[in-house]
């Protein structure tokens, strides 16, 4: 089976990059990008490349070649689905805000919307396939609703779970450690998961491409992410343990992760993991281990997340001790607002918490970030309604140079490891700095030798 156009539904930090390195590889395939979200799509179809809706190293040069030739961003949802042989479903699952599983399931109406959209559309044959993060056994109910039509169209369930980091996504998808694609094992099952299987293949070697049935594949990436979260989490699990005894966090990651069956990879301590998605997907593996009543198994998973809030809440915490036990009126900069570097998005960033407690303790906070919108920052602190926007807005001030964010501060908090932090003049922010002038490296990133020698108080985590 060829495919000749695909469309995916959801233009956000993985349809818009995953769809644009397809088209790329396959120009011979039509591929319609669709979101109902008219600010995005007009984002994405900006002339000016440097406003994109996301920022990721690369993807401007990737869709300047392949936008207008056969990769199209749009609003016409029913349009593409329409004309697609394949659709993908790349559309956000939050955690639930409400009702059952409140705070720990994975939120399905968006991804249920689609199936019912592609239900009342489609009049040829189509392979739906599961971009988003989903549920074990989610397919089943998209099966359900697509299979109950009474239109005589067949469709098609795969699983295709994205394994992207943000900051890297363009890297990631050019040179994925593996693709995964799950289906059913019948004869048109097989034949679906094969046409996908040749879209990559166009780039990927045929044996990083692993092929499962649909309910191996959905459980293999909330499994991946859970297992990425608790090295995270196990490592910071030891900096508290590195602080008291003078042990150093940076030389046992370093020590144990020389081992090749513990590997070097995300054994850096940190003020804790953000991001979209660590969190939701563990809540999400809790959630589904207590509906199956395996309580043990759901407690072991739960405990990274604890982990990860212990972390941000003490750095915050570590803040206020060393500066007296009293940050009321205080200016304390933050270098950093996204959730980690070489990306725009905020979503879970530890420093909407951390400046969130600060700022209960009525310390005004100074940020720099290189991507992150004043809006943005805003909006993050807003959301966790702890304080109304008027009360939030005169205790955080947004800077758009990172001299000024410091001026006048009595300390700064390294939130994010953006590269360019360690290239700042750091003579000039001492300076600038009321004394004595302290660094919480929440990233352990900066050179604490030649900090000490200008006059810093420095703190790493772990150390
Ligand atoms: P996102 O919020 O950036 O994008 C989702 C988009 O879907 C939004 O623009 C929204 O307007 C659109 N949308 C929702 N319902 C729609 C509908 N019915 N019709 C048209 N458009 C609709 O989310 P994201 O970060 O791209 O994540 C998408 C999925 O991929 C999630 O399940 C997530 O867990 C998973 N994932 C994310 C990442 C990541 O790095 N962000 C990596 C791997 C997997
Ligand atoms: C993560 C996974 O790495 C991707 O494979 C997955 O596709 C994606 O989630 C998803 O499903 O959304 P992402 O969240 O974009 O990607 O970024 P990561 O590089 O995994 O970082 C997550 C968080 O952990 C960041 O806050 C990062 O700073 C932190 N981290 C990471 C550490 O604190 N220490 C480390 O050693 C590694």
């Amino acid at each position: 089976m060829s495919i000749s156009t695909i469309c995916c539904i959801g233009a956000g930090y993985v349809g818009g990059p995953t769809m644009s390195v397809i088209a790329q590889k396959n120009p011979s395939i039509k591929v319609i990008v669709v979101d109902m979200n008219q600010a995005r799509i007009d984002a994405w179809n900006s002339e000016d490349l440097d406003k994109l809706p996301i920022f990721e190293p690369g993807l401007d040069a990737v869709v300047a070649e392949a936008r207008g030739r056969n990769l199209f961003f749009s609003t016409d949802v029913e349009g593409a689905i329409h004309e697609a042989d394949m659709i993908f479903i790349s559309v956000n699952t939050p955690t639930k805000t409400y009702g059952a599983g409140k705070g720990m399931a994975a939120d399905l109406q968006y991804v249920e919307l689609c199936a019912r959209q592609i239900a009342k559309i489609a009049t040829s044959d189509k392979i739906v396939v599961e971009k988003s993060t989903l549920p074990v056994k989610t397919a089943e109910a998209i099966k359900d609703i697509l299979e109950n039509t009474g239109t005589g169209v067949n469709f098609e369930i795969l699983s295709n779970p994205e394994f992207l980091a943000e900051g890297t996504a363009v890297q990631d998808l050019e040179a994925p450690d593996r693709v995964l694609i799950g289906g059913d094992q019948t004869e048109s099952g097989l034949k679906a998961i094969e046409a996908l299987v040749n879209i990559y293949a166009t780039w990927v070697p045929k044996n990083q491409i692993i092929t499962t049935n649909l309910w191996s594949s959905e459980l293999s990436k909330l499994t991946a992410n859970a297992f990425l979260a608790q090295r995270v989490s196990s490592i910071n699990a030891l900096t508290e343990l590195c602080e008291s005894t003078g042990a150093n966090i940076d030389d046992v990651a370093k020590a144990i992760g020389t081992d090749s069956r513990i590997g070097p990879k995300f054994l850096k301590a940190s003020v804790g993991f953000g991001g979209s998605c660590f969190q939701k997907d563990i809540l999400n593996l809790v959630y589904i281990c207590k509906s199956l009543g395996l309580d043990e198994a759901a407690n072991y998973w739960e405990q990274v997340i604890i982990m990860n809030n212990h972390q941000r809440s003490r750095f915050a915490q570590q803040i206020v001790t060393s500066l007296y036990g009293t940050v009321a009126g205080k200016k304390i900069g933050f270098l950093g607002w996204a959730f980690k570097k070489d990306t725009n998005d905020t979503r879970e960033s530890a420093a909407i918490y951390i400046a969130d407690k600060l700022i209960e303790e009525q310390a005004h906070i100074q940020v720099y970030d290189p991507k992150v919108t004043a809006v943005q920052m805003h909006s993050d602190l807003n959301g966790l309604n702890s304080r109304t926007e008027t009360e939030n807005s005169q205790f955080l001030d947004i800077h758009n140079n990172p001299y000024t964010a410091l001026e006048g501060a009595h300390a700064l908090a390294v939130i994010t490891e953006w590269d360019e932090f360690k290239t700042y003049d750091w003579q000039k922010i001492y300076d600038g700095m009321l004394k004595p002038a302290f660094i919480f490296d929440g990233r352990n990133i900066l050179d604490q030798a030649a900090l000490e020698t200008i006059g810093f108080t420095y703190k790493a985590i772990g150390r």
